[in-house]
């Protein structure tokens, strides 16, 4: 199989995480990094042994890249995205897809137009925790879904993060920082959300940096920080979903638990790709482990969606961790702001034109490892 290559824009926090994965890939090859900042992507190409560094402009600009993988922060995704298809390049980008949906819909549009591809993360439903709790739902060993309960409490990036400017600015919070981790868990674990309720606040004005040089800077906080929202699933299954910044003594709340007529099941961390499945049928004493629907791996493999996608283009069928997806979770995630806002249920236009996972099996796995 031709590998296809990679241009990374944004060589900041997590772009380590993806070098790490790409690397061993027979698909992608990254050949180019680019950052705002040409230093960072310097030391980053020395640390990988890249051989190009390039401007922005010049990443864009040459012909032996296919796709760019945009990590740059969210107020950025937008325009990087639709730079690179307008330069005919296939784009996957960070989450959020974007901040708007008025840019992910342009990004969308564009994308079609050109017949090119988008993809976002979160990639980690691909990972061997959600795609084992995603196979027990459809072998139907809790019954028929009937609610979820979802919990990110997190007391703020602040603590590791050492420029958390961009997770208190519009486009960040917890909501859209780790929202889409729970919510496109959800998405591939039920299917489409029609409509969200929602209340959301935030009571500290501002947070402070607690890690690296800038420890001690005060951040002004333009987002809500706690969010607590209701969801509608198509198939009549109802959510509960918090994420919140502003819990800092920590919770002991699950991460995510599917509840079925024949039994519950306990999904691990939407932010790994691994973790332990556990369920538990109305006439078990107790929980039990399900066997892992594919063999993980236990390191991050942020990288798995891009490569599913790069196969995707190469053996002409859809990618799972698409941009319709990604515009179904914005759509969701901007829900739970305005139905705060103004006091309502939010229905979701994207809802039913979401083609989703259920028409996948979990044997396509095979082809992502
Ligand atoms: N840090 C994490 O653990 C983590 C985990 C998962 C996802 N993410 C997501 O990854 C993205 C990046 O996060 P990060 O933590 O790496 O941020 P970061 O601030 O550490 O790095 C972002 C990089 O992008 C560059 N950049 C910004 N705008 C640019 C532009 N217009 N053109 C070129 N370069 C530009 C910056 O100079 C910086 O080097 C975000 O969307 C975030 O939500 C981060």
């Amino acid at each position: 199989m031709t590998a296809m290559s990679i241009g990374i824009i944004g060589c900041g926090n997590i772009s380590p995480a993806y070098l790490n994965y790409l690397k061993d890939s027979s698909v992608v090859q990254v050949t180019a990094l680019a950052d705002l900042l040409p230093e960072k992507a310097k030391d980053r190409a020395k640390e990988y042994g890249i051989e190009r560094v390039y401007t922005v402009e010049e990443m864009l600009q040459s012909p032996d890249i296919d796709i760019i993988l945009n990590l740059t922060i969210p107020a950025s995704h937008a325009a990087i995205n639709i730079a690179a298809l307008d330069h005919g390049k296939h784009v996957y980008a960070e989450k959020p897809l974007s901040i708007s949906l008025e840019d992910a819909r342009r990004t969308l549009e564009l994308a079609e137009a050109k017949q090119l591809r988008v993809g976002c993360a979160p990639d980690t439903f691909l990972g061997t925790g959600l795609e084992t709790s995603r196979k027990a739902i459809q072998e139907g060993r809790i019954g028929r879904p009937v609610a979820a309960a979802a919990f990110m409490m997190g007391a703020g990036p602040e603590g590791w993060h050492p420029n958390p400017d961009f997770f208190y600015e519009e486009g960040g919070g917890p909501m859209f920082d780790m929202g889409p981790y729970y919510l496109t868990a959800l998405v591939n674990l039920l299917g489409p959300i029609t409509r969200i309720s929602s209340s959301a606040q935030s009571l500290l004005p501002e947070r402070i940096v607690k890690s690296g040089p800038r420890a001690g800077t005060r951040i002004p906080v333009h987002t809500p920080t706690h969010l607590s929202g209701t969801l509608d699933f198509a198939d009549g299954a109802v959510g509960t979903l918090i994420t919140s910044f502003d819990i800092p003594g920590g919770s002991t709340l699950p991460r995510i638990e599917i509840y079925g007529t024949e039994g519950s099941l306990l999904v691990p961390d939407p932010n790994c790709f691994d973790g332990e499945v556990k369920l538990r049928r109305h006439d078990q004493e107790d929980w039990s482990i399900v066997p892992p629907a594919f063999a993980g791996r236990s390191d991050n493999e942020r990288g798995k969606g891009i490569e599913d996608m790069a196969r995707a283009i190469l053996e002409n069928r859809e990618h799972r961790a698409s941009g319709k997806l990604a515009y179904h979770v914005l759509e969701a995630m901007h829900a739970f702001l305005a139905s705060s806002r103004e006091g309502r249920h939010i229905h979701l236009d994207s809802a039913s034109s979401l083609q989703l996972a259920s028409a996948y099996r979990i044997a396509d796995q095979a082809l992502l490892v």
